[in-house]
Parts: C-alpha cells; sequence; structure tokens
C-alpha cells in the first residue's frame, strides 16, 4: 500500500514537473513563455476605469483620470484647475473628493451581468492608476484605498467574486508609477536611472503580489512605465515569479507595458500605443484597448457627439480581430458606481451583434487575406476552413464582389442574420481556380438586414 501511494505520489510530482517551467529573471525568458490560449480564443474585454477621479469626471479634452495631475499644472490658466477652483475653490485638495467616492450604487453582479450580456469574455479593472489610490485594501496604500476612504468596500474582490461567477476571465490594470507618490519621487530625484529603488521594494512589488495572491487575476495590465526602464520596475523579477510560482502561473496574460522601450517588445500581449489599431497583421498577439468616449476616466461633459456609435465601434472590433487583435473596450462608471447608460446600451448592442456573429469572432484566426477594401474584412475558423467578410456597408446594388476568396460550384454562402427566405447564390469566374466571385443577393428591404456590420459566411472556399 505504501509503496503503491509512493509509486503514485512520483507520477503525481512527475506530471507537475513536465507542466512546471521555470522562467528566469530576463526578457529573453519572459518573452518565451506561449500564450496561455484562452487569451487569444475570446477576443473580446472589458476595461474599466474607474477611481477618485470619478468624482470630479471632468476633463479638459484629454483624460478624465488625469485630473489630479492636470490641477498640479503650473499653470493658473489651466482649464482644469480653473474648473477646479470655480466649483470646489481653491483650498480644496484632490484628497477631499475621495470620501465622494461613494460608490452607493455600486453592484457587482450588476456590473458584471451588463459585461456578460456584451459578449465579452474578459475584463480588466483599474486597482490603482497613476493617483495611486488602489481599489482595494492595499497595506502599501494606507489612508488611500477604497477600505480606508470613500466606500469602505473593496471594490477589487466584490467585482472578482462576481465576474468569475459567470465564467468569465477577472484582470487588473495597476499603475507602475504614482504621479506624487513621496518615495517615487525620492528615487527618482535621486539620478536618472535612480540609484534606489525604495518605491518598487516597498509599494510596487509588495502590491502587485499582493493583487495576485488575493484575487488571482488571469490579466495583469501594466501602465505607468515609461519613465523609467523595467530594471528600475524589477519588472523581470515580478514576471518571473508571475509565471513560476504564482498559482496563476499557467492562465495569466499580461501586457508589454513594463518600462520604457517595452511596448511591442517585452511581455506579454502587444498593445502600441492607447487605442492602437494598426489596419495590419501583427504576427504576435496584440490587444487595442478602445474607448466609447475620448476619455477612459468617466467625464460628465463630453457631449453625445463625443461617443462613437455602435456601428463605427463593430467596425473598429472587426478590424481589430481580422488582424490578430483582442478588442479592450472602455467604459468609465460614476462615483456612484453606475455605469452610464449610454454605455450599457452600446454593450448591449455588441451583445446582439455578436449573438447572431459570434462564429466569425471568437476563436476565430486571421484569414491569408485582412482586407480587400477599408470596409471589407476576413476572418476564418481554421478547425472548418470557414471564411467570413465582414462588410461595413450593405450591397444595396444586390451584388457583391470578393477579390480574393477562391470557391467552386460546391460552395456556399450566407449572410448571418438575414431575414430574406431567398438564397444569396454566387457567381464564379470564368475559368476554374480562379479567385474573385460575385455574390448576387436577392432583394430585401432594410428590415431584413442584419444589424450593423454584415457578416457572410463562405464554405467550401479558400
Ligand atoms: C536568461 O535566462 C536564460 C534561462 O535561465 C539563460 O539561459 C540566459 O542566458 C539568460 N539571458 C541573459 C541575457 O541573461
Ligand atoms: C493643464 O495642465 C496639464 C498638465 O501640465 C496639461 O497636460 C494640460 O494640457 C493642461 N490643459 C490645458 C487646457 O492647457
Ligand atoms: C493666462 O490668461 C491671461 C488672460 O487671458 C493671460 O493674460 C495670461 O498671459 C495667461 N497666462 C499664461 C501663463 O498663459
Ligand atoms: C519559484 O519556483 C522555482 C522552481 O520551483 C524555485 O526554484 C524558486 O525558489 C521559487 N521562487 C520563489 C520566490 O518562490
Ligand atoms: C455612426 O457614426 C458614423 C460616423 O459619425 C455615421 O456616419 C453613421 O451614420 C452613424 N450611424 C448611426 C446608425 O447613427
Ligand atoms: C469552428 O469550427 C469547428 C469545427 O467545425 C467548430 O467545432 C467550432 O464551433 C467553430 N467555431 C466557432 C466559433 O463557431
Ligand atoms: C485595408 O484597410 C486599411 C485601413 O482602412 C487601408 O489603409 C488599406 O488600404 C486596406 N487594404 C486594402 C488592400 O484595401
Amino acid at each position: 500500500m505504501k509503496l503503491l501511494i509512493s509509486v503514485l505520489l512520483s507520477l503525481f510530482l512527475n506530471v507537475i514537473n513536465v507542466n512546471s517551467q521555470i522562467y528566469t529573471s530576463n526578457w529573453t525568458s519572459i518573452n518565451s513563455r506561449p500564450l496561455p490560449s484562452w487569451y487569444d480564443s475570446v477576443k473580446f474585454g472589458i476595461f474599466i476605469h474607474f477611481g477618485v477621479y470619478s468624482v470630479p469626471a471632468y476633463s479638459d479634452g484629454g483624460y478624465a483620470e488625469w485630473y489630479w495631475w492636470n490641477l498640479e499644472s503650473g499653470d493658473d490658466n489651466n482649464s482644469t484647475k480653473q474648473w477646479h477652483g470655480e466649483h470646489f475653490g481653491p483650498n480644496f485638495k484632490y484628497q477631499d473628493f475621495a470620501p465622494m467616492f461613494n460608490c452607493r450604487d455600486f453592484n457587482a453582479n450588476d456590473w458584471a451581468s451588463i459585461i456578460d450580456k456584451s459578449g465579452a469574455k474578459y475584463v480588466v479593472l483599474t486597482s490603482k492608476h497613476h493617483e495611486g489610490y488602489t481599489l482595494w485594501p492595499s497595506e502599501q496604500s494606507w489612508g488611500w484605498n477604497s477600505v480606508d476612504v470613500g466606500p469602505n468596500r473593496d471594490i477589487v474582490a466584490e467585482l472578482t467574486k462576481a465576474v468569475k461567477n459567470l465564467g468569465l476571465h477577472m484582470g487588473l490594470y495597476h499603475s507602475l508609477f504614482e504621479w506624487f507618490n513621496p518615495f517615487y519621487l525620492s528615487d527618482k530625484s535621486s539620478g536618472n536611472p535612480p540609484t534606489k529603488e525604495e518605491y518598487v521594494d516597498t509599494v510596487l512589488m509588495p502590491q502587485l503580489m499582493d493583487i495576485v495572491n488575493s484575487y488571482e487575476p488571469h490579466v495583469i495590465w501594466a501602465d505607468g512605465d515609461w519613465e523609467q526602464a523595467s530594471d528600475y520596475w524589477k519588472s523581470t523579477d515580478f514576471l518571473s515569479w508571475l509565471y513560476t510560482n504564482s498559482s496563476v502561473k499557467d492562465v495569466v496574460v499580461v501586457n508589454d507595458r513594463w518600462g520604457h522601450g517595452c511596448r511591442n517588445t517585452n511581455g506579454g500581449f502587444f498593445t502600441g500605443s492607447d487605442a492602437w489599431l494598426p489596419n495590419k497583421l501583427i504576427d504576435h498577439k496584440w490587444e487595442n484597448c478602445e474607448t466609447i468616449g475620448f476619455s477612459y476616466g468617466y467625464d460628465q461633459f463630453e457631449p453625445a457627439k463625443a461617443y462613437t456609435n455602435s456601428t463605427i465601434l463593430i467596425q473598429k472590433f472587426s478590424q481589430t480581430v481580422s488582424c490578430g487583435g483582442n478588442f479592450l473596450l472602455d467604459i468609465g462608471p460614476d462615483a456612484e458606481g453606475t455605469i452610464p447608460i449610454n454605455m450599457q446600451n452600446t454593450l448591449l448592442d455588441i451583445g446582439y451583434w455578436l449573438q447572431i456573429n459570434g462564429e466569425s469572432i471568437y476563436d476565430s484566426s486571421p484569414w491569408r487575406v485582412q482586407n480587400q477594401t477599408s470596409s471589407i474584412w476576413y476572418t476564418t475558423n481554421k478547425s472548418n476552413g470557414a471564411i467570413y467578410a465582414l462588410v461595413f456597408e450593405y450591397p444595396e446594388s444586390g451584388q457583391l464582389l470578393l477579390n480574393d476568396p477562391i470557391c467552386n460550384s460546391n460552395s456556399q454562402v450566407n449572410l448571418l442574420g438575414f431575414k430574406s427566405a431567398s438564397k444569396i447564390t454566387i457567381q464564379l469566374p470564368k475559368s476554374n481556380d480562379q479567385p474573385g466571385i460575385t455574390l448576387n443577393l436577392p432583394f430585401a428591404s432594410p428590415q431584413d438586414y442584419p444589424p450593423f456590420v454584415y457578416v457572410f459566411k463562405l464554405v467550401g472556399c479558400n
């Protein structure tokens, strides 16, 4: 019996050994890790910017989450400073907004449910933005976190639980730097590059390990990286621990914002610039973090015309996926914890579109051609060879010319969600095996058209 147990135990340990890979603290090693497969297959996530900046919810045309930075601007004419003075008086400090961050209507299950209805499969919440205020009770941010001041709630814990309950992946954004953290400012003044790393050792590293150990996020989305090289941030130390030792080592995915010069070079998926839409195939997994309005954090003065409509957003989503990217769409809830209604409507629109067209998105791969024009884009299902043409304008003429698919007399086509009873037919080129087909659509009235972006599914073509 003892022998049997020890044999089984050693078999078990062997299995563990086979699966456990050791990553060391250098970029060559970190970059060699394969991307956990869930991330590429899900394609769509929701970014959430939520913090003390959600209280003033004001921006001078930039990002509302930069309010404190703008407030400290040396220029007395600065519009944030002016607006702040008019509304709160010159003696009202940014920190005084924290008690007003009450989140009294925040219901994590409601947020998770709206996100789930959008068809998104992962969430990335700002655990800490550049202001340093944390949405969990961080010991390194005493008196400046959501349990000590503001809602007196652990927002990260509540949302993590609600999101995981619906079977979605929960992720956390974390700013490496803090504009006004005294330890960071002191490190920065020690030299360039800094000769001491007190902020990293006593604040950043304990916080990163804390959020991983406490909440087991499936995404760590670093930002605020650009002032220092990754050596200062000790990014590879953290990532080697994350990939080798943490409880999420097999599932966690990270981005590329780990230090000056890391973007599109080091880490996990690439993010380029904010709202990056390269419109060509990128041969490394990447992500487009888009906004619905302009600001990531809630800006209560953003007018209707600043918001992109669902049609355009679904077009950008299609372009992103065609080129191998994931779409991370941002919402900015208000300080009461309500997701603005127009943002909710956008999420529901995307969810409706995905219910009809999800097979062209989830688990899809880029096709050999990404686009024919700026309004015809492709994806493919590699397992069964189906090709999807995502078309932005309805072919009112009744004909759609696709230049690149090679079809034959057995090929089939349909328009997903098309209500017309009559079939679409394929007109082949005059000689066999030539690329290029014409789709002949039956007459249909606009109420028969599917919503937003029109997805033609081609079977038996290549
Ligand atoms: C990085 O780590 C790997 C694995 O330990 C090692 O083989 C390699 O020499 C290291 N590279 C550098 C540049 O230190
Ligand atoms: C206000 O100051 C900030 C910080 O210096 C700056 O980024 C922003 O552009 C300024 N706003 C205006 C309208 O000048
Ligand atoms: C601020 O605005 C006033 C009035 O428009 C102008 O006279 C002054 O030069 C401005 N100051 C700066 C620093 O731009
Ligand atoms: C991480 O795991 C490796 C391999 O099991 C081990 O050698 C190393 O000591 C661990 N590091 C930490 C910080 O636990
Ligand atoms: C969406 O916005 C685009 C660009 O502003 C506009 O051309 C289009 O008509 C809008 N679509 C709807 C349905 O409002
Ligand atoms: C892709 O094709 C495979 C094989 O037919 C199928 O099981 C899978 O459901 C398809 N993917 C999607 C998202 O429809
Ligand atoms: C693909 O789309 C991009 C962005 O709209 C455009 O610049 C490019 O010309 C398109 N490619 C083709 C082959 O039309």
